[in-house]
């Protein structure tokens, strides 16, 4: 009987027989949307657009496909510091481009393929992201041919979520003329955009306007100075391209800025290295895939004034910023000093940062995630689903509400209680565990919510 148990494993008892799980599939929350998935989605779909599984009967899974990389394989002469970046991010953002910028607050992907297939999402229908970030959302969604709407305040959101997108499509060969030209391309890039100071947080001044002027109104003559320049330098004169190199430099700047281990233009190299392999990677796995992409819009805007038609999206899908303390524009967030001018108006409409004493800090906060969930009432269609992952952030609340930690309520409760006052109820709510900022936060929630 024992034996008899064990040889049958937990999975033989969850999952039908001909499902295999995906490998790297660790945590109690990945096996809930695993067994979710494997509930609602049928064998075509779970080949087609399913997270969890590596294979369905004799058929490999396209997620599986996609995050191995079968049959590329990294170049002989890469660096142990690339192999070990997509070893250890087989499953997670080592795939199609998430792995692109180290976007703070970044989702997991591969959990926003479950939660799109258990949101009951088919190609055909939109999602909305209203606080897009790094666009994950997005690229989750044209991949699984769902069309989508992502938006966010910050311009470097939109040009970073763009660029992301691109390179799902954008032609290789000017790619491997960059590679080549990196030396040049370097010092194109310093001049355009600048440099940051090697190993420390400041850089130097008077370039901050240039990203706003690639996001915003570019004018004629740089564009004309730009295309020519481009043409020498990657032999293409092709914006998605340049827009997709210039994200490579102003991640490796991020990272000259951090460490000081190899040059500002050494950083580069590696950085293209492994903006180029991505493409080839993932563009590789798509035309071998009859599938089609969707079509995906990334814009500029304000998720508590929504751009969008009552009733026009089948899903919605989000991650709010978790802290109303932590300064994202003061701090470390490196990108967000190329936007320059704008980082006063930026201040005032970024969710989390108004305000000046935590007390107001945290009622602003409030105030403005209950306009966005009636937002997001309004544009989603009646009786599908929107999903929140928000983290505990016990400790400010506490601070806040004057209660001790273990009696504060949770963000994720705070926001599913605003949620019922605009015709949402619960659905289900999962916990995870997270890593890395766990002086703030251990724990955050999956919340999914119902339109009624
Ligand atoms: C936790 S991050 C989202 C990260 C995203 N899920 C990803 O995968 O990259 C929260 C985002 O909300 C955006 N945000 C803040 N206030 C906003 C507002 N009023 N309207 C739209 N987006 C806003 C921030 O710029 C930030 O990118």
């Amino acid at each position: 009987m024992v034996r008899d148990v064990l040889v049958e494993g937990m999975y033989g008892r969850i999952f039908p027989k001909h499902l295999e799980i995906i490998p790297q599939l660790n945590e109690v929350y990945e096996l809930a949307l695993a067994f979710y998935e494997s509930q609602l989605l049928n064998e075509d779909e779970l080949i087609r657009n399913g997270a969890y599984f590596a294979r369905v009967g004799e058929r490999l899974t396209r997620h599986y496909l996609m995050c191995t990389g079968e049959p590329v394989r990294l170049p002989k002469h890469s660096s142990s510091r690339l192999r070990s970046f997509f070893a250890n991010n087989l499953f997670k953002t080592g795939y199609a481009t998430h792995g692109l910028f180290p976007y703070r607050g970044k989702f997991h992907p591969q959990m926003i393929k479950g939660l799109i297939n258990i949101m009951g999402l088919k190609p055909g229908d939109t999602i909305l992201d209203p606080m897009m970030g790094s666009g994950t959302v997005l690229i989750e969604a044209t991949l699984m041919g769902i069309k989508s709407v992502g938006i966010d305040v910050s311009p470097f959101c939109r040009f970073m979520t763009q660029a992301k997108l691109n390179g799902l499509v954008i032609p290789q060969k000017p790619l491997y003329g960059a590679l080549k030209n990196y030396k040049e391309l370097f010092e194109h890039f310093v001049k355009v955009i600048g440099q940051s100071e090697q190993g420390s947080k400041q850089r130097t001044k008077g370039r901050n306007n240039w990203l706003g002027s690639v996001v915003r109104e570019t004018t004629a003559a740089y564009e004309a100075k730009k295309s020519k320049q481009q043409h020498r330098l990657i032999g293409s004169e092709d914006a998605a391209v340049y827009d997709f190199l210039s994200l490579a430099y102003l991640d490796s700047a991020g990272y000259a800025e951090r460490s000081n281990r190899a040059s500002p233009i050494e950083q580069f190299r590696t950085v293209l290295e492994r903006y180029v392999f991505v493409v080839e990677k993932i563009q590789r796995i798509l035309d071998g895939s009859e599938s089609e992409l969707a079509e995906a819009r990334a814009l500029e805007g304000d998720a508590r004034a929504l751009p969008l038609e009552p009733q026009s999206i089948d899903g919605v899908l989000f991650s709010p910023p978790y802290s109303f303390a932590i300064d994202y524009l003061q701090n470390d967030s490196f990108h967000l000093n190329y936007l320059g001018e704008d980082i006063v108006k930026l201040r005032e409409k970024m969710i989390g940062l108004r305000g000046k004493k935590l007390r107001e800090k945290y009622d602003l906060y409030i105030a403005d995630m209950n306009q966005v969930l009636s937002e997001c009432a309004r544009v989603l269609r009646a009786g599908r689903l929107c999903t929140i992952v928000v983290g505990t952030n016990d400790k400010q609340l506490s601070k806040v509400l004057d209660v001790p930690p273990e009696e504060v309520p949770g963000l994720h409760k705070i926001l599913a209680d605003l949620a019922v006052e605009h015709s949402f109820i619960p659905v289900r709510s999962l916990a995870r565990r997270i890593s890395g900022i766990a002086n703030t936060m251990r724990e955050e929630y999956i919340v999914i919510l119902e339109k009624t």
